[in-house]
C-alpha cells in the first residue's frame, strides 16, 4: 500500500483543495469538523513569505484544530522556494508543504509560477529539490496534465515529480490554457496512479460525494481533494465518508441547520478578521453559497450580497424562515384551491 507521509485516521482521506480567497482558516476548521482529513492553505507567495509581506504571513495563521494541514507555496526562484519553506517549517510547522504547479492565472505564470512551470521540467525538479533540501516536513505537489493541449503528458510530470522527491502527489487533470473548462479527465489520474509509487489525489470536477465514490472506483485513487464542491456545503466530506464505508450518506441538512452553519461560519470569520467590514464583504460569496438553490433564493442572495455587517446575516435568515413558512401556507391554500377546480370542473 501507497503510505502517506504523515499519521492519518482515514484509509482514503479527503481533502479540501487549495483555494485562493475561499480555503481560509474558518473554512478549513469548518470542513476538517464536517469531516476532512486534510486541509491545505491558499497558494501563498515565496517572495511574499521571504520578504515576510504582512498580507502573505497572515495567510500562513491557522489553529491546531485544522491539523493535519499543509502550507502551499508558488514561485518559480528555486532559492525563495527554499528560504520560503524553511520559514514556514520554522515559524509555523505544518504537517506538510506543497508546492503549486497548477495554477493557471496569467499574473503568476507571466513569471513561471503555477503552472508556468510545467513548460520547462527542469526548473519543476530544481525547485522540488531545493523545497525538499530546505525541510524535514514532507513535500508534496499539485500540478495540471500541462501548459497546453501539445504538451499535456501528466505521466512524465508526476514521474519527474516523484523522482525529485515529492511524497504525495494531487492531480487536475485540465491543462493551463483550458482553465476550468471542458471535463477533469479522471482516466488521466488512473494512468499517473498505476505509474507512481507514492499515494495520488484524484482532483477535478467532484459536485457531490457520489462522484468523489466514482473517482475513487474509476481511478484507485489513494485520497480525493475536493475543491468548488464544498462550497456552501461542507458537510460533503461527512456524506462521501458515509458513502466509502458503505454507509447511506446522511441527508442533506434542512434550511434552518443550512442557515446555522452558515452563521457559524460568519462568526469565525468575523472572529479571524479584524476589519468587520472587510470580513462581510470577503464572506458574501460564501452566504451566496449557502442559500443556492433555496425557494427564492434568487431574493435571499439579492438581499445577502448587500451586508457590510455579518451582524445583519442572521436578521435577513430569520425574516427569511418567516416568509418561508408564510409562503408554504400560501403554497398549501394554492394546492387546495387547484383540488376545488379540479373537483369542481
Ligand atoms: C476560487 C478558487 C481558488 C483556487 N485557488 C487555488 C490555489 O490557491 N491553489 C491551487 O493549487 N489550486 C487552486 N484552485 C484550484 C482547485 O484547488 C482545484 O484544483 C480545481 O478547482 C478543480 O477542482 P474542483 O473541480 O473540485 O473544483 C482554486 C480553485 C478555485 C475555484
Amino acid at each position: 500500500m501507497k503510505r502517506f507521509p504523515f499519521a492519518l485516521d482515514a484509509e482514503v482521506p479527503l481533502y479540501l483543495a487549495p483555494m485562493a480567497g475561499v480555503s481560509e482558516s474558518p473554512f478549513r476548521r469548518l470542513c476538517r469538523r464536517f469531516g476532512a482529513d486534510v486541509v491545505v492553505t491558499e497558494f501563498l507567495s515565496a517572495e511574499g513569505i521571504r520578504r515576510e509581506n504582512p498580507g502573505t504571513v497572515d495567510k500562513l495563521r491557522f489553529d491546531s484544530d485544522e491539523r493535519p494541514i499543509g502550507v502551499q507555496i508558488f514561485g518559480a526562484d528555486a532559492v525563495a522556494m527554499g528560504e520560503a519553506t524553511a520559514l514556514v517549517t520554522d515559524v509555523f510547522g505544518p504537517e506538510f508543504i506543497d508546492i503549486n504547479f497548477g495554477c493557471p492565472v496569467k499574473k503568476v505564470v507571466r513569471r513561471n509560477g503555477g503552472s508556468g512551470c510545467l513548460r520547462d521540467l527542469g526548473l519543476v525538479q530544481d525547485v522540488i529539490r531545493r523545497v525538499v533540501q530546505s525541510t524535514h516536513l514532507p513535500v508534496t505537489c499539485k500540478i495540471r496534465s500541462g501548459w497546453n493541449d501539445e504538451m499535456r503528458d501528466p505521466v512524465a510530470i508526476a514521474r519527474r515529480c516523484e523522482d525529485a522527491g515529492v511524497r504525495v502527489l494531487t492531480l487536475h487533470p485540465r491543462t493551463r490554457t483550458q482553465m476550468y473548462t471542458g471535463s477533469a479527465r479522471w482516466d488521466e489520474i488512473a494512468a499517473v496512479v498505476d505509474a507512481l509509487s507514492i499515494p495520488v489525489l484524484g482532483n477535478g470536477d467532484i459536485k457531490t460525494p457520489e462522484d468523489a465514490v466514482r473517482m475513487r472506483r474509476q481511478t484507485g485513487c489513494a485520497g480525493i481533494m475536493i475543491a468548488r464542491g464544498s462550497f456552501g456545503q461542507p458537510w460533503i466530506f461527512d456524506q462521501t465518508r458515509d458513502l466509502l464505508e458503505g454507509r447511506p450518506k446522511r441527508p442533506d441538512p434542512g434550511i434552518e441547520e443550512r442557515f446555522r452553519v452558515a452563521l457559524e461560519h460568519a462568526r469565525m470569520a468575523e472572529e479571524y478578521e479584524p476589519d468587520r467590514r472587510g470580513a462581510a464583504i470577503e464572506f458574501r460569496k460564501h452566504l451566496g453559497w449557502y442559500v443556492r438553490g433555496l425557494p427564492g433564493s434568487a431574493d435571499l442572495r439579492k438581499r445577502l450580497h448587500a451586508v457590510s455587517s455579518l451582524g445583519h446575516v442572521e436578521g435577513i435568515f430569520e425574516e427569511y424562515l418567516r416568509d418561508g413558512h408564510r409562503l408554504a401556507s400560501l403554497e398549501a391554500t394554492a394546492v387546495g384551491e387547484e383540488v376545488l377546480e379540479v373537483t369542481s370542473a
